[in-house]
């Protein structure tokens, strides 16, 4: 079931867990990650970014194969298409394409434009029943080439951008996209907090999920987190098991270069990771 990420937020907040958001890349990537969502009965959002828009010759395309995938897979817990960090230009386009859900990154813009133009996408998100996500504070590490400078948010900041009517907000917490350095400080629950007592019930989106320990995966959850994006982590799992399946001489056996034999290891570890997260966020069994 193809819908919006506000009530399966809404519920998550009043649950006391997360929902994933798990970035796609192709057909096996989305296919994995409804597997897995369909088999713990978990809502799920698909994160798309704008280099994987591209990468899949544009939302269109992929918001027509999620939506024929969601109904030909038989797919009933609740899923969104999600544009993850979209510019002002792609947040239009997946608006036109269908998308359920779009993330505006307006950290570029003076804090004015930001404003301006959050809100011009938040009427039209209404009208059309899709949700929003927006960002205050950049999020660090490299995402599609775009390196962020890692900051914690300021609360005051959040609460101005939350009052604006968007339906999550992600804030930096001292997270960064990618895998964490030997010497990372971990998340800043003093920040979380605080953003938490000035935001209430918004729900709020960790990013830079992979790699961030699950105590405190736990406690963010805890202190009002309902959004944990996860992208890296199946990059890694997906190359590793291709790779032991290419070691191995296993392309070479019988018909083991077809891509659908060569790309099933691959396919499957996402499936596992994907659903080891869900267990992690507390949202298996949440869309029965
Ligand atoms: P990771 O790649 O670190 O898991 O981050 C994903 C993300 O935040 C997508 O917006």
């Amino acid at each position: 079931m193809l819908v919006s990420a506000k009530e399966m937020l809404e519920k998550a907040v009043a649950g006391h867990y997360a929902v994933g958001q798990f970035n796609i890349n192709n057909l096996e990537w989305t296919k994995a990650i409804l597997t897995a969502a369909q088999e713990t009965k978990s809502p799920v959002i698909l994160g798309v970014s704008e280099g994987a828009g591209k990468y899949m010759t544009g939302y269109k395309t992929v918001q027509a194969m999620v939506a024929a995938m969601v109904e030909e897979m038989g797919i009933t817990v609740p899923v969104a298409t999600h544009l993850d960090h979209g510019s002002y230009e792609g947040c239009k386009k997946c608006i036109e394409a269908g998308f359920t859900s779009i993330m505006f990154d307006g950290s570029k813009y003076p804090i004015e434009e930001n404003v301006a133009k959050t809100k011009e996408l938040i009427a039209i998100c209404k009208e059309k029943g899709m949700s929003l996500e927006a960002e205050v504070g950049s999020i660090g590490g490299e995402e599609d080439g775009v390196i962020g400078q890692g900051e914690c948010a300021d609360p005051q900041e959040c609460k101005m951008i939350a009052d604006l009517g968007v339906d999550m907000l992600a804030a930096g917490i001292g997270n960064i996209h990618g895998k964490y350095p030997e010497n990372w400080a971990g998340l800043s629950f003093e920040t979380l907090d605080a953003i938490q007592q000035l935001t209430g019930d918004m729900p709020l989106v960790l990013h830079g999920g992979t790699g961030i320990p699950d105590d405190m995966i736990k406690k963010a959850i805890d202190l009002g987190v309902a959004k944990i994006n996860v992208n890296t982590e199946c990059q890694l799992v997906f190359a590793e098991a291709t790779r032991q399946y290419i070691e191995a001489g296993k392309d070479q056996e019988g018909k083991g270069f077809d891509p659908r034999k060569l790309l099933k290891p691959g396919y499957e570890a996402i499936i596992e990771k994907v659903k080891e997260k869900m267990e992690l966020f507390g949202s298996v069994g949440k869309a029965e």
